[in-house]
Protein backbone atom coordinates (compact mmCIF):
# COMPACT_ATOMS: atom_id res chain seq x y z
CA UNK A 1 0.00 0.00 0.00
CA UNK A 2 1.16 3.64 -1.20
CA UNK A 3 0.97 5.99 2.05
CA UNK A 4 0.02 9.45 1.36
CA UNK A 5 0.92 12.44 3.35
CA UNK A 6 0.54 16.20 2.78
CA UNK A 7 2.17 17.65 5.28
CA UNK A 8 6.51 17.71 6.42
CA UNK A 9 5.56 16.44 9.58
CA UNK A 10 4.08 13.64 8.32
CA UNK A 11 6.47 12.81 5.71
CA UNK A 12 8.82 12.87 8.71
CA UNK A 13 7.25 10.18 10.67
CA UNK A 14 6.20 7.93 8.19
CA UNK A 15 9.98 8.13 6.05
CA UNK A 16 11.74 7.03 9.54
CA UNK A 17 15.04 6.56 8.88
CA UNK A 18 17.76 4.20 8.17
CA UNK A 19 16.40 2.83 4.29
CA UNK A 20 18.07 3.81 1.52
CA UNK A 21 15.97 6.70 0.17
CA UNK A 22 14.99 7.85 -3.81
CA UNK A 23 13.11 10.65 -4.59
CA UNK A 24 10.78 11.27 -7.74
CA UNK A 25 9.74 15.18 -7.92
CA UNK A 26 6.74 15.60 -10.28
CA UNK A 27 3.93 17.81 -10.64
CA UNK A 28 1.43 14.86 -10.61
CA UNK A 29 -0.77 14.04 -13.99
CA UNK A 30 1.38 10.76 -13.92
CA UNK A 31 2.48 8.98 -17.05
CA UNK A 32 4.82 6.39 -17.64
CA UNK A 33 7.58 8.58 -18.05
CA UNK A 34 7.11 9.61 -14.14
CA UNK A 35 6.07 5.36 -13.49
CA UNK A 36 9.84 4.83 -15.10
CA UNK A 37 11.49 7.32 -12.80
CA UNK A 38 9.87 5.75 -10.00
CA UNK A 39 10.37 1.85 -10.97
CA UNK A 40 14.48 3.05 -11.76
CA UNK A 41 14.04 4.66 -8.25
CA UNK A 42 12.60 1.43 -6.86
CA UNK A 43 15.78 -0.62 -8.52
CA UNK A 44 18.31 1.35 -7.15
CA UNK A 45 17.26 1.42 -3.36
CA UNK A 46 16.02 -2.06 -3.62
CA UNK A 47 13.82 -3.72 -1.61
CA UNK A 48 14.62 -2.70 1.74
CA UNK A 49 15.01 0.99 0.90
CA UNK A 50 12.01 3.86 0.25
CA UNK A 51 10.91 5.12 -2.85
CA UNK A 52 9.13 8.43 -2.26
CA UNK A 53 6.86 10.63 -4.92
CA UNK A 54 6.42 14.03 -4.46
CA UNK A 55 3.54 15.58 -6.52
CA UNK A 56 3.35 19.37 -6.53
CA UNK A 57 2.27 21.83 -9.21
CA UNK A 58 4.73 24.18 -8.43
CA UNK A 59 3.49 27.94 -9.11
CA UNK A 60 6.50 29.68 -8.69
CA UNK A 61 7.69 27.72 -12.24
CA UNK A 62 5.29 29.09 -14.14
CA UNK A 63 5.10 32.53 -15.61
CA UNK A 64 1.70 35.00 -15.43
CA UNK A 65 -0.26 33.45 -18.87
CA UNK A 66 1.20 30.26 -18.39
CA UNK A 67 -0.98 27.11 -17.50
CA UNK A 68 -0.96 27.20 -14.14
CA UNK A 69 -4.69 27.00 -13.24
CA UNK A 70 -5.37 24.46 -16.04
CA UNK A 71 -2.37 22.22 -15.09
CA UNK A 72 -4.03 18.78 -14.87
CA UNK A 73 -4.65 17.64 -11.17
CA UNK A 74 -5.09 14.12 -10.76
CA UNK A 75 -4.16 13.30 -7.44
CA UNK A 76 -6.21 10.29 -7.13
CA UNK A 77 -5.18 8.48 -10.31
CA UNK A 78 -1.35 9.66 -9.01
CA UNK A 79 -0.99 7.41 -6.19
CA UNK A 80 -2.33 4.28 -8.11
CA UNK A 81 -0.03 5.24 -10.94
CA UNK A 82 2.76 5.76 -8.13
CA UNK A 83 1.52 2.65 -6.11
CA UNK A 84 1.92 0.31 -9.06
CA UNK A 85 5.74 1.62 -10.57
CA UNK A 86 6.91 0.67 -6.79
CA UNK A 87 6.51 4.10 -4.76
CA UNK A 88 6.38 3.32 -0.79
CA UNK A 89 5.35 7.13 -0.01
CA UNK A 90 3.76 10.30 -2.42
CA UNK A 91 4.01 13.19 -0.53
CA UNK A 92 1.84 15.93 -1.90
CA UNK A 93 2.31 18.90 0.15
CA UNK A 94 -0.13 22.06 -0.32
CA UNK A 95 1.47 25.52 -1.54
CA UNK A 96 1.16 26.80 2.09
CA UNK A 97 3.30 23.50 3.55
CA UNK A 98 5.91 24.38 0.61
CA UNK A 99 6.05 28.00 1.03
CA UNK A 100 4.18 29.34 4.12
CA UNK A 101 1.51 31.71 4.69
CA UNK A 102 1.71 33.52 1.14
CA UNK A 103 2.22 29.91 -1.15
CA UNK A 104 4.68 31.28 -3.55
CA UNK A 105 7.80 33.37 -3.23
CA UNK A 106 7.57 36.96 -1.17
CA UNK A 107 9.49 39.60 -2.49
CA UNK A 108 12.24 39.14 0.37
CA UNK A 109 12.15 35.61 -0.28
CA UNK A 110 15.87 33.61 -0.57
CA UNK A 111 15.31 31.69 -3.55
CA UNK A 112 18.01 29.45 -5.97
CA UNK A 113 19.61 31.52 -8.65
CA UNK A 114 20.60 29.40 -11.58
CA UNK A 115 22.94 31.45 -13.28
CA UNK A 116 23.63 32.56 -16.96
CA UNK A 117 22.24 28.84 -18.25
CA UNK A 118 19.09 29.76 -16.40
CA UNK A 119 18.11 32.28 -18.76
CA UNK A 120 18.90 30.61 -21.99
CA UNK A 121 16.64 28.03 -24.36
CA UNK A 122 13.68 27.65 -21.91
CA UNK A 123 14.57 29.97 -19.82
CA UNK A 124 14.74 33.13 -22.27
CA UNK A 125 11.10 32.02 -23.13
CA UNK A 126 10.03 31.38 -19.15
CA UNK A 127 11.51 34.08 -17.63
CA UNK A 128 11.86 33.43 -13.93
CA UNK A 129 11.53 30.04 -14.89
CA UNK A 130 14.34 27.94 -12.80
CA UNK A 131 14.41 30.12 -10.18
CA UNK A 132 11.73 28.54 -9.46
CA UNK A 133 12.22 25.20 -10.77
CA UNK A 134 15.68 24.79 -8.45
CA UNK A 135 14.01 26.35 -5.26
CA UNK A 136 11.23 23.99 -5.13
CA UNK A 137 13.87 21.24 -5.95
CA UNK A 138 15.69 22.82 -3.06
CA UNK A 139 13.03 22.78 -0.65
CA UNK A 140 12.04 19.16 -1.79
CA UNK A 141 15.55 17.67 -1.34
CA UNK A 142 15.29 19.45 2.17
CA UNK A 143 11.79 17.95 3.20
CA UNK A 144 12.69 14.59 1.46
CA UNK A 145 16.58 14.20 2.71
CA UNK A 146 16.97 11.39 -0.57
CA UNK A 147 20.43 9.68 -0.62
CA UNK A 148 19.13 9.72 -4.57
CA UNK A 149 17.10 12.03 -6.61
CA UNK A 150 15.92 10.91 -9.96
CA UNK A 151 15.24 13.43 -12.94
CA UNK A 152 13.96 12.67 -16.47
CA UNK A 153 16.50 13.71 -19.73
CA UNK A 154 13.11 14.87 -21.10
CA UNK A 155 13.48 18.17 -19.71
CA UNK A 156 17.16 18.38 -20.17
CA UNK A 157 18.01 22.04 -19.08
CA UNK A 158 16.39 21.34 -16.03
CA UNK A 159 18.37 18.28 -15.24
CA UNK A 160 21.49 20.07 -16.20
CA UNK A 161 20.51 23.14 -13.83
CA UNK A 162 19.60 20.64 -10.97
CA UNK A 163 22.85 18.64 -11.03
CA UNK A 164 24.86 22.27 -11.05
CA UNK A 165 22.74 22.99 -8.15
CA UNK A 166 23.33 19.88 -6.55
CA UNK A 167 27.26 20.29 -7.11
CA UNK A 168 27.78 24.15 -6.42
CA UNK A 169 25.64 24.45 -3.21
CA UNK A 170 27.10 21.02 -1.78
CA UNK A 171 24.03 19.10 -1.59
CA UNK A 172 24.32 15.56 -0.24
CA UNK A 173 22.47 13.78 -2.74
CA UNK A 174 23.10 11.33 -5.85
CA UNK A 175 21.25 12.85 -8.98
CA UNK A 176 20.66 10.70 -11.79
CA UNK A 177 19.43 11.23 -15.35
CA UNK A 178 16.40 8.91 -17.12
CA UNK A 179 16.59 8.54 -20.85
CA UNK A 180 13.19 10.15 -22.42
CA UNK A 181 10.24 7.80 -22.11
CA UNK A 182 8.58 8.62 -25.82
CA UNK A 183 5.19 7.15 -27.35
CA UNK A 184 5.32 4.27 -29.98
CA UNK A 185 5.82 7.23 -32.63
CA UNK A 186 8.37 9.07 -30.79
CA UNK A 187 6.62 11.69 -29.02
CA UNK A 188 7.77 12.28 -25.54
CA UNK A 189 5.68 11.27 -22.92
CA UNK A 190 4.43 14.72 -21.16
CA UNK A 191 1.40 15.85 -18.93
CA UNK A 192 0.92 18.44 -21.44
CA UNK A 193 -0.05 16.27 -24.47
CA UNK A 194 -3.45 15.74 -22.83
CA UNK A 195 -3.89 19.73 -24.50
CA UNK A 196 -3.37 18.53 -27.84
CA UNK A 197 -6.07 17.90 -30.29
CA UNK A 198 -6.51 14.69 -32.58
CA UNK A 199 -5.08 16.84 -35.61
CA UNK A 200 -2.11 18.18 -33.35
CA UNK A 201 -1.51 15.14 -31.89
CA UNK A 202 -0.71 13.61 -35.17
CA UNK A 203 1.62 16.22 -36.09
CA UNK A 204 3.31 16.29 -32.87
CA UNK A 205 5.82 13.35 -34.06
CA UNK A 206 7.03 15.70 -36.46
CA UNK A 207 9.40 16.88 -32.88
CA UNK A 208 11.03 13.86 -31.89
CA UNK A 209 11.20 13.18 -36.09
CA UNK A 210 13.12 16.43 -36.50
CA UNK A 211 15.69 15.84 -33.85
CA UNK A 212 16.23 12.31 -35.32
CA UNK A 213 16.86 14.67 -38.80
CA UNK A 214 19.08 16.70 -37.07
CA UNK A 215 21.02 13.87 -35.29
CA UNK A 216 21.87 11.83 -38.95
CA UNK A 217 22.49 15.59 -40.51
CA UNK A 218 25.18 15.84 -37.20
CA UNK A 219 28.23 14.44 -39.25
CA UNK A 220 28.57 17.30 -41.55
CA UNK A 221 28.42 19.25 -38.19
CA UNK A 222 25.93 21.46 -36.02
CA UNK A 223 24.68 24.07 -38.51
CA UNK A 224 23.64 21.13 -41.17
CA UNK A 225 21.59 19.47 -38.19
CA UNK A 226 20.20 22.57 -37.42
CA UNK A 227 18.98 23.07 -41.02
CA UNK A 228 17.82 19.55 -41.57
CA UNK A 229 15.75 19.46 -38.00
CA UNK A 230 14.22 22.44 -38.77
CA UNK A 231 13.47 21.62 -42.22
CA UNK A 232 11.22 18.95 -41.14
CA UNK A 233 9.01 21.12 -38.59
CA UNK A 234 8.25 23.37 -41.84
CA UNK A 235 6.88 20.73 -43.58
CA UNK A 236 3.59 21.46 -41.14
CA UNK A 237 3.07 25.13 -41.05
CA UNK A 238 0.99 24.54 -37.87
CA UNK A 239 4.28 24.61 -36.14
CA UNK A 240 5.82 27.73 -34.30
CA UNK A 241 9.57 27.14 -33.87
CA UNK A 242 10.60 28.74 -30.63
CA UNK A 243 14.07 27.21 -31.01
CA UNK A 244 16.09 23.91 -32.31
CA UNK A 245 19.84 24.13 -31.27
CA UNK A 246 23.13 21.66 -30.91
CA UNK A 247 24.55 22.91 -27.42
CA UNK A 248 27.37 20.54 -26.06
CA UNK A 249 26.43 18.27 -23.58
CA UNK A 250 26.30 20.67 -20.47
CA UNK A 251 24.68 23.68 -22.75
CA UNK A 252 27.33 25.50 -23.82
CA UNK A 253 28.72 26.28 -27.24
CA UNK A 254 27.62 23.74 -29.86
CA UNK A 255 30.82 21.24 -30.71
CA UNK A 256 32.10 20.76 -34.34
CA UNK A 257 32.50 17.21 -33.16
CA UNK A 258 31.76 15.29 -30.53
CA UNK A 259 28.95 14.75 -28.14
CA UNK A 260 26.60 17.36 -28.11
CA UNK A 261 22.60 17.67 -27.40
CA UNK A 262 20.03 18.70 -29.84
CA UNK A 263 17.39 20.80 -28.25
CA UNK A 264 13.83 21.84 -29.36
CA UNK A 265 10.93 23.82 -28.30
CA UNK A 266 7.93 24.55 -30.56
CA UNK A 267 4.28 26.03 -30.11
CA UNK A 268 1.67 23.80 -31.57
CA UNK A 269 -2.03 25.47 -30.90
CA UNK A 270 -2.22 26.55 -27.72
CA UNK A 271 0.89 23.72 -26.44
CA UNK A 272 4.40 24.82 -25.96
CA UNK A 273 6.40 21.42 -26.57
CA UNK A 274 10.17 20.45 -26.05
CA UNK A 275 12.20 17.72 -26.79
CA UNK A 276 15.48 16.70 -27.02
CA UNK A 277 18.16 14.07 -27.81
CA UNK A 278 21.72 13.32 -27.86
CA UNK A 279 24.17 13.39 -30.83
CA UNK A 280 27.46 13.33 -32.47
CA UNK A 281 28.56 15.89 -34.42
CA UNK A 282 31.17 15.63 -36.93
CA UNK A 283 32.49 12.10 -38.93
P1 LIG B 1 7.12 17.04 -14.25
O1 LIG B 1 7.00 17.74 -15.56
O2 LIG B 1 5.92 16.43 -13.63
O3 LIG B 1 8.23 15.93 -14.42
C1 LIG B 1 8.64 15.20 -13.31
C2 LIG B 1 9.87 14.38 -13.67
O4 LIG B 1 9.52 13.44 -14.67
C3 LIG B 1 11.00 15.27 -14.26
O5 LIG B 1 12.26 14.79 -13.81
C4 LIG B 1 10.82 15.03 -15.75
O6 LIG B 1 12.01 15.24 -16.51
C5 LIG B 1 10.41 13.57 -15.76
N1 LIG B 1 9.72 13.22 -17.01
C6 LIG B 1 8.63 13.82 -17.55
N2 LIG B 1 8.32 13.25 -18.74
C7 LIG B 1 9.24 12.29 -18.96
C8 LIG B 1 9.48 11.34 -20.01
N3 LIG B 1 8.70 11.28 -21.08
N4 LIG B 1 10.54 10.50 -19.89
C9 LIG B 1 11.36 10.55 -18.81
N5 LIG B 1 11.18 11.41 -17.78
C10 LIG B 1 10.14 12.26 -17.85
O7 LIG B 1 9.76 18.46 -14.11
C11 LIG B 1 8.90 18.76 -13.28
O8 LIG B 1 7.72 18.06 -13.16
C12 LIG B 1 9.08 19.90 -12.30
O9 LIG B 1 9.83 20.92 -12.92
C13 LIG B 1 9.74 19.48 -10.97
C14 LIG B 1 11.17 18.93 -11.17
C15 LIG B 1 8.88 18.41 -10.26
C16 LIG B 1 9.84 20.72 -10.04
O10 LIG B 1 8.58 21.28 -9.82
Amino acid sequence: MTTVVHTAADLRREAGTGRRRAVVMTMGALHDGHATLVREARRLVGADGIVIVTVFVNPTQFGAGEDFDAYPRTLDDDIVVAGHAGADLVFAPSATEVYGPTGAFRPDSVTVDPGPAGGILEGASRPGHFRGVLTVVAKLLSLTQPDTALFGEKDYQQLVLIRRMVSDLNLPVDVVGVPTVREPDGLARSSRNRYLSDDERASAALIPAALDAAAAAAVDGPSAAVDAGKAVLATDSRFELDYLVVTDPELGAAPESGDARILVAARLGATRMIDNRPARMGA
